[in-house]
């Protein structure tokens, strides 16, 4: 019997400096795309897909990500009082004790921040979102990941095609043979290697479901690409002491940790909402002169 994915990791001690000035004080999880912080899309994903209990990988400036998350009386009883819908904030509720976060003092790498966790995480397999990717699709890329662990287990990395001159931003796979249900082994994995060395062009894209041997592995990981430790390094260490498998999520994803993947995102999802779609569609066109 597999063990449920029951825990989350959410990595959110980063700088955001991409994102300066806007993210000098705001953490970059706290952008909106349109009403929705960044975080609170992983967070509905994490739900949708059974997930119980999240673990915020928090520093310092980052309060603001815990705070959305709790009740806010003021503003609740003012919304109540002048007989408004407290609907909205459904989302933003977290059963009590669920919500766990853990401090990275120093950034020292996505490595190093799983690894902070580990205590939280404990002896069980647990799953990792990195809220800059927003994973827009029905079932969304979390549940659709464990559909595939129900039935192969062991460790998954949601995966995706970027074109050739994209690869070295990102974690890569060498995939192995192609399995039904859009699943591939994986056979190797490099992160940020240089354009030409890449082993593929399929790229690890923020989502994951990992076994807990991977705490151990970071626990003795030296430092990889960009002198930081990466958790790409540490999973390519326990391939094939443990089944490693690629899910090609069936879905749109945005890269939010760049500009034009955050106007990308903005612009897509503003166009699909029943309550603006027309509207943006119309601005779209008085703006391009078309
Ligand atoms: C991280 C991971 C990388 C992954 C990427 C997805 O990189 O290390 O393997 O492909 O997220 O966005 P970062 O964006 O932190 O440089």
């Amino acid at each position: 019997m597999k063990k449920p994915i029951r825990k989350a990791v959410f990595p959110v001690a980063g700088l955001g400096t991409r994102f300066l000035p806007a993210t000098k004080a705001i953490p970059k999880e706290m952008l909106p795309i349109i009403d929705r912080p960044l975080i609170q899309y992983a967070v509905d994903e994490a739900r949708e897909a059974g997930i119980e209990q999240l673990i915020f990988v928090t520093g310092r400036g980052k309060t603001s990500i815990v705070e959305h998350f709790d009740t806010a009386f003021e503003l609740e009883a003012t919304m109540q009082g002048r007989g408004k819908n407290l609907d909205v904030l459904a989302p933003t509720r977290i059963q009590p004790g669920n919500l766990v976060t853990v401090r990275q003092q120093v950034p020292m790498g996505l490595g190093h921040a799983i690894w902070c966790a580990r205590a939280i995480v404990g002896d069980e397999p647990f799953a990792i979102f990195l809220p800059d990717e927003l994973m827009i699709g029905r079932p969304g890329c979390m549940a659709q990941m464990v559909e595939a662990y129900n039935e192969v287990g062991g460790n998954l990395i949601s995966v995706l095609e970027v074109p050739e001159e994209e690869v070295s931003s990102y974690g890569v796979i060498a995939p192995g043979k192609r399995l039904e249900h859009d699943l591939t082994e994986v056979v190797g994995l490099v992160e940020k290697p240089r354009r030409g060395e890449a082993p593929s062009n399929l790229i690890i894209s923020g989502r994951y479901i990992l076994q807990p041997e991977v705490m151990r592995t970071l626990e003795s990981q030296g430092a990889g690409a960009g002198g930081e430790i990466q958790l790409t390094d540490a999973m390519a260490k326990m391939i094939g002491t443990q089944p490693f498998h690629a899910v090609t999520f069936a879905g749109r994803r945005f890269d939010c940790g760049n500009h034009l993947g955050f106007v990308e995102a903005t612009l897509a999802l503003a166009l699909e909402r029943p309550d603006m779609g027309d509207d943006v569609r119309a601005m779209a066109r008085r703006l391009l002169d078309l």
